[in-house]
């Protein structure tokens, strides 16, 4: 067991009790898949690339041949990954507790990959193209490498299936995600800076609702503070741990 990992009765106990377990994550789930996260040091996204040139409808409209390169670029570079301990041991905690809901601001769909049932994707995915007209999705749309694919329908540009800045949270996922985070009892915020809203507004309406708060991030971040529970460490350190030890209980 690394040493550094003290997961509490306290914790278990309330995991073995717990009526409802919602968890949000962020890019530092992925970042042990070798997935880059945003805001980073040197490594974030954001550190090397402007969000306001590259994940916005305005800069999509000014250079859309220049927003599917980066795009096609993030889509190779997760196809190329795995999903790491991290994600699969979120799959074996589902299995676990009573109820499970997996709220997700990644759009690289390593939680599907990993095994996890119903996913709400709160920021989009990366592999859904989109009509930037329309805005259905579009399967089966072709796909030339260096060229801005068309919607077959009214001939406007697809666009990738995220949530850029400035664009509202899918209904659905906006809905369900609230709904689960005002229900659940414990609510688990892994691998995020929470300075993104209304995703890093989640943990509050948990905690506002009486849920018990655990943080897991080698960072503190501005939910650190309200949280009952903090892990300074990485997520596939921590999650395999805490299903040693909840397996172990019994
Ligand atoms: N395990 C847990 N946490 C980690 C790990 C790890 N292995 N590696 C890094 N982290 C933490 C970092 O300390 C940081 O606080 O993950 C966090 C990643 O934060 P951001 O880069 O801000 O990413 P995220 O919170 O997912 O961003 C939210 O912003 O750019 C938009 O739409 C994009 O969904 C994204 C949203």
């Amino acid at each position: 067991m690394p040493d550094d990992v003290v997961i509490t009765e306290a914790l278990i106990d309330a995991l073995r009790s717990s009526r409802h377990v919602c968890v949000l994550t962020g890019s530092g789930i992925s970042a042990e898949s070798g997935v880059p996260t945003f805001r980073e040091a040197q490594s974030g996204l954001w550190e090397k690339y402007d969000p306001q040139q590259l994940a916005t409808p305005e800069a999509f409209v000014d250079d859309p041949a220049l927003i599917w390169k980066w795009y096609r670029w993030r889509r190779d570079l997760v196809t190329k990954v795995e999903p790491n301990a991290g994600h699969r041991a979120l799959v074996d905690l589902q299995a676990y507790v009573n109820e499970f809901t997996l709220i997700t601001q990644n759009v690289d769909g390593l939680h599907q990959r990993a095994g996890s049932q119903n996913v709400i994707e709160f920021h989009g995915n990366l592999f859904e193209d989109r009509c930037f007209v329309e805005g259905c999705v579009v399967t089966n749309s072709k796909d030339s490498s260096d060229e801005v694919p068309t919607c077959p329908a009214c001939g406007g540009n697809l666009r990738p299936g995220v949530v850029w800045f400035g664009e509202a949270i899918p209904k659905n996922a906006l809905h369900d995600a609230t709904k689960a985070a005002s229900d659940c009892d414990l609510f688990f915020s892994i691998g995020t800076s929470s300075l993104v809203w209304p995703a890093a507004g989640l943990a509050e309406t948990a905690r506002a609702n009486g849920a018990t708060i655990v943080e897991i991030n080698p960072k503190s971040t501005p939910l650190s503070s309200m949280s009952n529970f903090c892990f300074n460490d990485l997520a596939g350190t921590v999650l395999p741990e805490l299903l040693l030890r909840l397996r172990a209980s019994g």
